[in-house]
């Protein structure tokens, strides 16, 4: 009976999707709490690729069960686009898939606002996914947003609708100039959705209550990562959810004994997608190295994401609010054949050395990288699966991360296949 926690300690894209479909092979239950289709989780298994957005990244186990909870923010459509796409791969989706009657739905205005909303904040851009994701969490919270249970119940979806559509419409026409939505039109497909979504909808607070009660053993799916979380992140250039662990709690409505092992997912260097400060970032020739061995573009947009070294003091930060009893350190074989490598110790701020992570988002602007260097190692890590495989610099560069954040390693990935896992535990 495990209850393991898998969050993303860093700007998200830090291999979430590889870990948890790799460990999900022995758990009952893989359960997402936040987020929405921003999110792109990679899982390769014998060499096929299947990206994952709303869709928890245990549904390539047939026997395990995937839970979408009240905390994520659902389009029907692409979460439509999704299933037929892993169907059409050979996934099996039917009783293995639940989601939750109070997770909001994404809707096409969402998303129009979402691309008008950058537009207008011109060289302060977000870079955000544009998924809808900040105006349908908005929503919410402003309590007029529509719920995944309201969407399947015609009366309540059409007065919803009704109601929200004159708000939107009255900003996109008015405000941005641009056409609005007909109401006709976007109920219908509403309909539509519904029908095909319905046998998925649930309470998921009840079935988790169950699964606990039943002694399940539970994998909860973080999305996005630490420095996006909408209170810890490095706001605004965050997402609109809460990532860190508090987000199971309220994602999922499960008390916190819950959660028993906490596990940060961390890349050995760092990339970042999207505006921001991003201290540690390097924009010559090393950023570029780094993104194409790394193979740093979008899973979810494209995008080339923004590339640099290991950075301890937003580590230690994750590692504090997050409670984080271990790591996965991901893509160690993207640091294979380098000379020496750096990690970020402290910043200098103001001239001022701290290892404390600001919260203040002018100071973080301010922050540059103090680095301690390390050795490389000679002999390639890539594809390896064993401990005693892996070239002593490289057990000592991931030591002595686990070892600065004071967390037990749980494994080591040396490729983006499931079969590339080194476990330490
Ligand atoms: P997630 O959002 O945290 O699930 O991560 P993404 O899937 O967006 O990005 C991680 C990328 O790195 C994907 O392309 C993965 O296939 C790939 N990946 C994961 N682990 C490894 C690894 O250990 N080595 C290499 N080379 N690639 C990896
Ligand atoms: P996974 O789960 C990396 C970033 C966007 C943008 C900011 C806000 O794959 O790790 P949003 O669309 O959420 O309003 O965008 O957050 N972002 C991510 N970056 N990985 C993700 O998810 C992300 N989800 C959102 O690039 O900077
Ligand atoms: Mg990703």
């Amino acid at each position: 009976m495990e209850r393991i926690a898998i969050l993303g300690a860093q700007w998200g894209d830090e291999g979430k999707g590889k870990v948890v479909d790799f460990l999900a092979a022995d758990m009952d239950v893989v359960a997402r709490y936040s987020g929405g289709p921003n999110a792109g989780h990679t899982v390769i298994i014998n060499g096929k690729k299947y990206i994952l957005h709303l869709i928890p990244s245990g549904i390539l186990h047939r026997n395990t069960m995937c839970v979408m909870g009240n905390g994520m923010v659902v389009d029907p459509a692409a979460l439509i686009e999704e299933m037929k796409e892993l169907q059409e791969a050979g996934v099996y989706i039917g009783e293995n898939l639940i989601i939750s009657e109070s997770a909001h739905v994404i809707m096409p205005y969402h998303k129009k606002l979402d691309a008008l909303n950058e537009r207008i904040r011109g060289k302060r851009q977000i870079g955000t996914t544009l998924r809808g994701i900040g105006p349908a969490y908005a929503d919410k919270a402003s309590r007029i947003g529509i719920r995944m249970g309201e969407l399947l119940d015609p009366e309540i979806l059409k007065e919803k609708l009704a109601f929200n559509l004159k708000i939107k419409n009255a900003i996109i026409e008015h405000f941005f100039g641009e056409e609005g939505y007909s109401f006709d039109d976007l109920y219908s497909q509403a309909l539509e959705w519904a029908e095909k979504l319905k046998g998925f909808v649930d309470n998921t607070v009840s079935y988790m209550k169950r699964a606990l009660k039943d002694g399940k053993s539970i994998l909860y799916e973080g999305a996005q990562g630490t420095m996006l979380d909408i209170d810890h992140g490095t706001y605004p250039y965050v997402t609109s959810s809460n990532p860190t662990i508090g987000g199971i709690m309220t994602g999922l409505g499960v008390p916190k004994d819950s959660v028993e092992r906490i596990v940060g997912v961390v890349k050995a260097y760092t990339t970042r997608v999207g505006g921001g400060p991003f201290p540690t970032e390097e924009t010559g020739n090393l950023g570029d190295l780094l993104r194409e061995k790394g193979g740093e573009y979008g899973a979810t947009t494209g995008r080339p994401r923004r590339c640099g070294w290991l950075d301890l003091v937003g580590l230690k930060f994750a590692t504090w609010v997050n409670g984080l009893t271990h790591i996965a350190i991901t893509k160690l074989d993207v640091l294979d054949g380098f000379e020496k490598i750096k990690v970020c110790i402290a910043y200098e701020i103001d001239g001022e050395i701290t290892e404390e992570f600001p919260t203040d988002y002018v100071k973080f602007c301010k922050a540059r990288p103090i680095y301690k260097e390390l050795p490389g190692w000679k002999t390639p890590v890539k594809g390896k699966n064993k401990r005693e495989e892996l070239p002593k610099e490289a057990l000592s560069y991931v030591e002595f991360i686990a070892e600065q954040l004071g967390v037990d390693i749980m494994l080591v990935s040396t490729g983006a296949d499931r079969k590339d896992t080194v476990m330490f535990i």
